[in-house]
């Protein structure tokens, strides 16, 4: 038998969504281990999105002293649609009283590992599962292979897989490693960080003839931005000149403040729900359940979210013995997922231009545009599934 641990809890995957959750067990005073396959130094590097909710923001205030948000970070009261060559700002706090925070996910990760490694958390990095043995429903146990090439065996009181849209751990939920909702969209996108100043203080997201463009930050120094290309691009081909020239071309009546492109991703867009997010005692949080495209920004907030319904739900089972939230945790989760997969696709659908687009496409959605910004109702609907509904 390879060295068998207990915990309570074992939760694969230290993103976002496993180390808030380890901090709320942590909180109701239940233990948990969290493993990953990846390197400390690898999950603090990974650029990912950027853009947490206010409801983000006051989990991450309220759970970590130490959080970094409102120093590091950039509170945004707005957002800019721009289209046939004019911008629209939505103005979120008179709409919803709400905003958004500009702090990208590899410093949440920062805060978060300091905080768990601080408080004593069993975190392991470099182990590998390879899946979950539910040979005993009421103790499934997590089968790795540690950092050194040793086997692993975590038995515990419940699975969580936290480990992301390639999870190991959605086969013991859904009988596959793919059973789910699923759409692919003909288009990706090409994402750059650049040193260069800001472009603008606030985010804009472009439609324009030529495609999409996203104009975002990181710091004073550095700059995140995208463009709508073709899933099989090679972000290695264009030159920087040449990126430049489609990101100019894809902002009309906007000047970009140009510098070195530091680095080069494509990003491809998916959306997808597992057909189940639990079963018996494993369950999915974050991307293992569901992968949203990123026009939005809703993926990281959604991990999050299901997070703190898992967490409830746990808090009931382990500490009460009580299974009424845990059996109702799949179609709480679901309903904002399902929101947020909505909003995604309709970000996504109203601001790019897909190959096939004919002129009448691209009239209609001028026409969509026109009637979101000209109308206080089609503002406030943006402004509220941007900022994030509140938390039931
Ligand atoms: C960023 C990414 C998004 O998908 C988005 O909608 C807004 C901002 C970003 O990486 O900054």
């Amino acid at each position: 038998m390879p060295p068998t641990i207990r915990t309570r809890v074992a939760i694969v995957g230290a993103g976002p969504a496993g180390l808030i959750l380890s901090q709320l067990l942590a909180d109701a005073g239940i233990d948990s281990i969290v493993v990953d396959s990846r390197s400390r130094a690898e999950i603090e590097s990974t650029i990912r999105a950027g853009i947490l909710e206010q409801g983000t923001v006051d989990l991450l205030r309220t759970i970590d002293p130490g959080t970094r948000v409102d120093t590091v970070g950039h509170r945004h009261d707005g957002i800019e649609l721009r289209f046939g060559d004019e911008g629209h700002r939505i103005d979120f706090p008179s709409l919803v009283g709400r905003s958004v925070w500009l702090y990208p996910q590899h410093e949440v990760l920062k805060d978060l590992l300091a905080l768990r490694l601080g408080a004593g958390q069993d975190l392991r990095f470099g182990v590998t599962v390879e899946g979950v043995d539910d040979g005993d429903p009421e103790h499934p146990a997590v089968v790795a292979t540690d950092a050194h090439g040793e086997p692993l065996r975590i038995e515990a009181d419940f699975v969580v897989g936290a480990d992301g849209s390639r999870s190991v751990v959605r086969a013991a939920v859904t009988g596959s490693s793919t059973g789910g909702y699923f759409r692919e969209y003909p288009f990706a996108w090409f994402g750059i960080l650049c040193e260069a100043p800001p472009s603008s203080h606030e985010l804009i997201y472009s439609n324009s003839d030529a495609g999409f463009a996203l104009i975002s930050q990181r710091s004073p120094e550095v700059q995140r931005m995208y463009f709508q290309c073709d899933p099989n691009a090679d972000p290695s081909a264009p030159s920087d000149a040449e990126v430049w020239d489609t990101l100019q071309a894809r902002v009309p009546g906007t000047t970009l403040n140009e510098g070195p492109v530091i680095q080069r991703d494509v990003l491809r867009f998916r959306s997808f729900v597992a057909h189940e997010l639990r079963r018996g005692r494993i369950a999915l949080v974050g991307d293992a359940a569901h992968t949203v495209p990123p026009t939005g920004a809703k993926g990281m907030n959604l991990a999050i979210a299901d997070v703190v319904l898992l967490a409830q739900a746990l808090g009931a089972l382990l500490g009460e013995d009580d299974d009424r939230l845990i059996e109702g945790y799949a179609e709480r989760a679901l309903d904002r997922i399902w929101k947020a997969q909505h909003f995604s696709w309709w970000m996504t659908s109203m601001l790019h231009v897909a190959p096939d687009a004919s002129a009448f496409d691209r009239l209609r959605q001028r026409g969509e545009l026109s009637t979101v910004v000209e109308s206080e109702a089609g503002r406030t609907y943006l402004a509220e599934a941007y900022t994030g509904w509140p938390t039931r």
